[in-house]
């Protein structure tokens, strides 16, 4: 109980007018010094679009499907969270990944100028995965509801505009998605999108596959799909993040894995949300061409 006190809606801090929890920010110059090795790989994400999924799917393709083996630990201690600090019982990223010899799996939700250089500097491989604005902001909301680190979300309507506006953790959406998107080819960054992987998860396990120089058999394909279902993964206590106490994720609020569906903004947005956000989307999404689906 100790730790519901210290652990409870952290103010935003902007680190280079991006909004970070006060305990990133404050702790930034340390997550910039950041070094990885040549054979770290990055997963990079805007909260809520899939990483948990996807690094379940990395760290058995790692593995050669070996269910076991993945269930070593939980999650967020086999894929370190890069910038994540706050107080304990949760150890920091860096602190995790400072015990962890490479290559190492690393979890981010910075935008991509706040990536430590390093990563580019070392030609890492990446992985980013985009959802959908509509899913992403509905996943998002329900996540604020039961994230006691999170800044209170408010209620629906509002939150709405505060994800157009660019004001929630980690910033804008729009520019997140946009400015990997820019640099994915430059980089060699695999941009992978969340409905595609609900369509086709055969198909982008394997294009992860190809991407990380692994070759599995077809059986352990099949296997890593199937392990990597929603409805395995939800109840899998190593990758629903069951792991963190109820001070801080209270998931009887929502769970982690809550509905794992594309769409699902159509049972939150009223037509008339609906409309304001396309409006302003084609607006803010103008310049780029990125194939988003919000139903499949
Ligand atoms: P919903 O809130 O829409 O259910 P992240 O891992 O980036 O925080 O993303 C969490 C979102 O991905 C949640 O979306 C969660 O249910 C969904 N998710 C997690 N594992 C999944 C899986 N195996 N298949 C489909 N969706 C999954």
């Amino acid at each position: 109980q100790k730790a519901s006190a210290s652990i409870t809606r952290f103010p935003l801090i902007p680190v280079r007018g991006v909004p970070l929890m006060s305990y990133i920010a404050n702790n930034w110059d340390s997550i910039w010094a950041f070094r990885p090795d040549p054979s770290d790989l990055l997963i990079a994400t805007y909260p809520k679009a899939g990483t948990t999924w996807t690094q379940e799917i990395v760290d058995l393709l790692l593995h050669n499907g070996d269910a076991e083996a993945c269930k070593r630990a939980p999650t967020p201690v086999r894929s370190p969270f890069l910038e994540i600090c706050s107080p304990p019982p949760i150890p920091s990223g860096l602190d995790l990944l400072k015990e962890m010899g490479p290559p190492r799996v690393i979890k981010t939700h910075l935008p991509f100028q706040l990536v430590p250089p390093g990563f580019w500097e070392n030609k890492c491989k990446a992985i980013y995965v985009a959802r959908n604005a509509k899913d992403n902001l509905v996943s998002y909301y329900y996540f604020d509801c039961m994230n006691l680190t999170q800044p209170e979300p408010g209620p629906w309507e509002g939150y709405i505009h505060k994800f157009m506006r660019g004001e929630l953790s980690w910033g804008s959406w729009y520019d997140h998605v946009k400015d990997y998107w820019v640099e994915r080819e430059k980089r060699n960054i695999l941009y992978l999108f969340y409905e595609d992987m609900k369509e086709n998860p055969r198909r982008e396990v394997e294009r992860i596959m190809r991407y990380l120089d692994l070759s599995v058999s077809d059986e352990v394909i099949n296997r890593i799909v199937e392990l990597t279902s929603f409805k395995n993964m939800k109840e899998n206590p190593m990758a629903n993040y069951s792991c963190i106490p109820t001070p801080v994720f209270d998931q009887s609020i929502s769970p982690f894995m809550r509905k794992g569906e594309v769409g699902d903004w159509t049972n939150h947005f009223t037509p008339e949300q609906s409309k304001i956000f396309d409006e302003d989307y084609e607006q803010q999404m103008k310049e780029v061409n990125i194939p988003f689906r919000t139903l499949i």
